[in-house]
């Protein structure tokens, strides 16, 4: 089989790596990659926002299977043109992408198809802005309608903070506050059929304890202990599934990666978001664990033939920790020199996936707010964290962070404390 893979991110090396593995791979290609991924694929530097480029180069390339990574490409139709030139695609169309796309589009599919999610409101003016701030009451949750790149959401006491930026976007959905961890759990469909993935944690804020502002991601682990055991087919029955099933009475069937955002709140697990793809950073400690051929397993979902799939996992435990640039996520600075990358090479269970990275006459160096992250693997979250930090502690690039806390609590067998 031969795959073109579309992405640049810490998440795309991590498909890029286990793609690779898959022994009915017969070549992959990635657009546009970064060095990482060029370490173990051959890279292209095309424009990916540019669908019919992309279709030109899968054709050229006689590619088999798409697999589109990041939102961007989903939203803007890229799976809608390779298909209507029956290149088989993993990624949902643009209709189906909504469900990221649009905070409301989702809301109203978790309505009508009884997928538990927190109330809410949609707003476009201020006097209803203010009716659903009231109506709630603090903590303030105000979500954008719309793509922000990890900065549409606000969970502020402070309500004149949450009007502010609820007044800040044309359409804003408020909702009510939802306590207790987040899941993330990921499934993968054909349209039809989904398969659940393990579920895993990510750690949105950018310093230990939960401090700091919201990022894309610090650092994410898999499995997780404290979990309920029937985790995965309760969110199976009562997401996943009834999701899909809504999405092909729509005659909007989604083809690709569903992610649930989950809460396990006091009242039950509730939907606190959907994506349309692989999240960043928990695909960096799944796909490792996935023992099951991702190549074709992601072709059977771009085909229509998942029924009766079944996924078998490594009993390690994963840990990823994310290299970040100094400043990030304010201001991040990029430029700097990095050293060290070749220690995962000399430890065995670890691995680095290059995300915000650029190769200067032969040196590496960050071009990014996340530079990169570190997978560690072990038999408990022990000893993968361990493995994670030894060799993300031999990385020098100067003014970097990143948190010494992922799976930290989990790894003694605890919920994480916060995780908003
Ligand atoms: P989202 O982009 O919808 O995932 O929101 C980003 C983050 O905001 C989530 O990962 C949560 O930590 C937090 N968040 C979103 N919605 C809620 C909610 N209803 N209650 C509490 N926290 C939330
Ligand atoms: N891990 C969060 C995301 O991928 O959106």
């Amino acid at each position: 089989m031969r795959v073109l893979l579309i992405g640049s991110g810490g998440r795309e090396h991590a498909l890029a790596a286990a793609l690779i593995e898959d022994p009915q791979l017969e070549a992959l290609h990635v657009a546009p990659g970064n060095p990482g991924i060029a370490a173990i694929a051959i890279c292209h530097a095309i424009d990916t926002d540019d669908n019919a480029a992309v279709v030109a180069l899968a054709q050229q390339l006689e590619i088999d299977l798409v697999v589109i990574g990041p939102e961007k490409p989903l939203v803007n139709g890229l799976a809608d043109e390779l298909r209507s030139a029956k290149i088989a695609c993993f990624g949902p169309s643009a209709a189906a992408a909504q469900l990221e796309g649009s905070k409301d589009f989702a809301k109203q599919v978790m309505a009508d198809a009884g997928v538990p999610t927190a109330k809410s409101f949609t707003c476009t003016n201020q006097a209803e802005v203010e009716h659903a701030l009231d109506a709630f009451g603090a903590p303030y949750v105000v979500k954008h309608d719309g793509l922000a790149a990890g900065k549409g959401v606000v969970v502020t006491n402070d309500r004149a903070e949450a009007l502010v930026h609820a007044l800040l976007a044309p359409r804003v959905v408020i909702e009510e506050f939802l306590d207790g961890p987040e899941v993330s759990l990921f499934g993968i469909s054909d349209g039809i059929n989904i398969v659940a993935m393990q579920p895993a944690q990510d750690f949105k804020r950018a310093y230990d304890g939960d401090h700091g502002l919201n990022t894309g991601g610090m650092g994410a682990y898999s499995p997780l202990p404290w979990a309920p055991a029937d985790i995965v087919e309760e969110t199976l029955v009562k997401v996943l599934q009834p999701t899909i099933a809504e999405m092909n009475a729509r005659s909007t069937p989604f083809v690709g990666l569903l992610y649930a955002g989950l809460a396990l709140t006091s009242k039950g697990l509730r939907v606190i978001e959907f994506n349309a793809r692989f999240g960043d950073p928990e695909t960096e400690v799944l796909l490792p664990r996935l023992r099951t051929p991702l190549a074709q397993l992601l072709y059977k979902a771009a085909t229509g033939a998942l029924a009766g799939e079944k996924l078998e996992w490594s009993s390690d435990a994963a840990v990823t920790v994310v290299l970040a640039s100094e400043g990030y996520p304010e201001s991040p600075k990029t430029g700097e020199p990095i050293t060290g990358v070749d220690r995962s090479h000399i430890i065995e269970g670890t691995y680095i996936f290059h995300a915000g990275t650029t190769m200067r006459d032969g040196i590496l160096h960050s071009s990014g707010g996340r530079v990169l992250t570190v997978t560690g693997l072990g038999k408990d979250l022990t000893q993968a964290r361990s493995k994670a930090y030894e060799v993300i502690s031999g990385i020098t690039l100067r003014g970097s962070h990143y948190r010494k806390d992922i799976a930290l609590a989990a790894s003694t067998n605890a919920p994480q404390s916060g995780e908003k």
